[in-house]
């Protein structure tokens, strides 16, 4: 089935920016997506003011969690961790010209995975930000410090 991506979507699918990792990073979280399996982990640099630096991710997903994990990262930077907040799914959805309708649950995952690296910032430095909820698909606490990484797992 051929769907119709727009123009953005292809552009960051096929030229994902922030792709990588962030050693020591502030915050660090890792989502799965309960639909598809999928998985994603966003790394974020924030400095003492509360502001994002710097963002990477790595996706093992489809072309739609791509492009979604490039624009969230791309719309974080610069922003403080409480601004950080309003980069919801549908901010990148707009941000990228709309999603084919099954592929929105796709574009949670840059969320969610933004709020799990926010969290896990938080819980670090033992702030609260205000409106933030631990995402229920977070799956970090299975991880075992950063021992190995989501490009290791085995095919299944
Ligand atoms: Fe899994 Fe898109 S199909 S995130």
């Amino acid at each position: 089935m051929a769907m119709n991506y727009s123009e953005k979507v292809m552009d960051h699918f096929t030229n994902p920016r922030n792709v990588g990792e962030i050693e020591d990073a502030s915050g660090c979280g890792t989502v799965g997506n309960a639909v598809c399996g999928d998985i994603m982990r966003v790394y974020l640099d924030i400095d003492e003011n509360n502001v994002i630096q710097d963002a990477k991710f790595k996706t093992f997903g489809c072309g739609a969690a791509i492009a979604t994990s490039s624009m969230a990262t791309v719309l974080v930077k610069g922003k403080t961790v409480q601004e950080a907040l309003e980069v919801t799914n549908k901010a990148v959805m707009e941000a990228l010209d709309g999603l084919p309708p099954v592929k929105v649950h796709c574009s949670l995952l840059a969320e969610e995975a933004i709020h799990a690296a926010l969290w896990d910032y938080a819980e670090k430095n033992g702030l609260v930000i205000e409106g933030l909820e631990k995402p229920v698909s977070d799956i970090s606490e299975h991880e075992h410090d950063h021992g190995h990484d989501i490009d290791d797992e085995e095919d299944g």
